[in-house]
């Protein structure tokens, strides 16, 4: 998002330090949000009203910009812990600033983008905590030659896949999708016509009995609308730009990795408990192909060959007692725990986009190197050490930190 500079990291010093002198007397009848107001003027390089990208919670506008983004109405409730400001930056002078002020007032900032944040780390906190919300900043630019797309980080991902699709309009895919429903749905998109992927199946999946009249071509954007909802098909590409702003049902997410295929027994037990149950899901999502020619430590994200799928353990629902959220919630545990012998073990691995607190949380004491362990080993696997360096190198204060962020290094002191 912001391009580092030798200038801006200069003068991000030397505003630290101007900060730091003005806050020694600050005006004791002053409230945090005059503070914060006074900070930013000092410290960011911006002809906007300032005032115009800081709210109270006693401003009339704060209760919508605060569940604008809210994506799980577990979390939009009136005994969740409310953040002290909220800060909606339009430039990059504005983030900085907004860094600079949240430190200078030694309060946790959570910082909120664009995506599914199943947990609701970025706008909930058990501390006091200020949110630093990104969505004004969501420009994406697309490089066809270069085969580069730079995205801000609010932007959603239907505006990503519309921008890709402007750019490169002539260019379509056809697309196929089958569907065969007895217990489960074989739902697929497959980048070719459709009798390509008729023969691959005949030869590799045979009992799946795919034929031409199960596929249905289409180009790529057609088929990005279906994925969002198959209900789409036919609707307009300029749907992917909605935000769709203050609306979420209550959901539960958690996953798993899959490296030997599962016996027959495993999984007739599982449909046995997904029937008991009634209401949790489960999604598998081959890896593979393409997957396993990326080594695994080329980037954060670890887990390629070795996997034959992904699991996704879901439940939605929209009734707001906790006694509903407790038995969903309950459900999805459930099928979780009766995967362990059949999912990858030392560290079970997890998906960190299906955000899942409960595969452990950080306290911030002094274990909190530990417990940090205890998550990232699960979500970057053997990545973990090096996440940990470059974190205890740019930041080792922690001050950018949530419940399930790299930890630093405990202090040699
Ligand atoms: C997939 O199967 C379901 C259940 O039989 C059916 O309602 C749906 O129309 C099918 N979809 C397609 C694209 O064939
Ligand atoms: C494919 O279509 C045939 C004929 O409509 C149908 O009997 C069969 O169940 C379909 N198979 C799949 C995998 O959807
Ligand atoms: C949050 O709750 C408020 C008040 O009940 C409601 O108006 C709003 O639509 C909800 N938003 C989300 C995202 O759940
Ligand atoms: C789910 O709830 C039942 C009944 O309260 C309880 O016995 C069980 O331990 C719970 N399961 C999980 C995985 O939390």
């Amino acid at each position: 998002m912001t391009k580092p500079c030798l200038a801006c990291y200069l003068y991000a010093v030397f505003v630290l330090l101007t900060v730091s002198t003005s806050l020694s007397a600050p005006s004791p009848a002053s409230s945090l949000y005059d503070t914060f107001l006074q900070c930013l003027t000092q410290n960011t390089n911006s002809i906007t009203q300032l005032s115009s990208i800081l709210f109270a919670p006693t401003s009339p506008t704060f209760p919508t910009l605060l569940e604008n983004y809210i994506r799980n109405a577990r979390f939009n409730t009136s005994s969740t812990r409310k953040p002290l400001l909220i800060v909606t930056p339009l430039t990059e002078s504005h983030v900085q600033g907004a860094v600079i002020c949240a430190k200078s007032v030694d309060i946790q900032l959570k910082i909120r983008s664009g995506g599914h944040d199943f947990e609701g780390i970025s706008y909930i906190s058990d501390e006091p905590f200020i949110i630093l919300d990104m969505f004004n900043l969501r420009a994406i630019t697309v490089d066809l030659e270069a085969e580069v797309a730079t995205v801000q980080v609010g932007a959603t991902l239907g505006e990503i896949y519309y921008k890709i699709w402007k750019t490169s309009k002539p260019v379509t895919s056809k697309v196929v999708k089958g569907n065969k429903t007895i217990r489960a749905s074989v739902v697929a998109l497959f980048l070719g016509r459709a009798n390509e992927v008729v023969s691959i199946l005949e030869k590799e999946f045979p009992l799946l009995g795919l034929r031409a009249e199960n596929c249905t071509e289409m180009s790529w954007i057609e088929s990005v609308l279906w994925w969002d909802d198959d209900k789409n098909l036919g609707a307009k590409p300029e749907i992917l730009l909605n935000r769709d702003l203050n609306s979420a049902g209550f959901l539960k997410r958690k996953s798993d990795y899959v490296q030997k295929p599962i016996p027959r027994a495993g999984l007739e037990g599982l449909w046995k408990i997904m029937i008991e149950l009634g209401k949790a899901g489960v999604v598998f999502n081959p890896y593979g192909g393409k997957m396993n020619e990326v080594p695994s430590d080329a980037t954060p994200f670890p887990h390629r060959k070795g996997n034959l799928f992904k699991m996704q353990y879901f439940v939605n629902w929209d009734d707001p007692s906790p006694a509903a959220a407790q038995n969903f919630i309950n459900q999805t545990r459930t099928l979780y725990s009766y995967m362990t012998p059949f999912v990858s073990q030392n560290p079970r691995s997890a998906f960190l986009n299906y955000r899942d607190l409960d595969i452990g949380v950080n306290t911030f004491g002094k274990n909190s190197f530990q417990e940090g362990e205890v998550y990232g080993r699960k979500y970057f696997n053997d990545n973990f050490e090096r996440l940990v360096k470059v974190k205890t190198a740019v930041d080792p204060e922690n001050f950018f930190r949530n419940e399930q962020s790299i930890p630093v290094y405990p202090s040699k002191a």
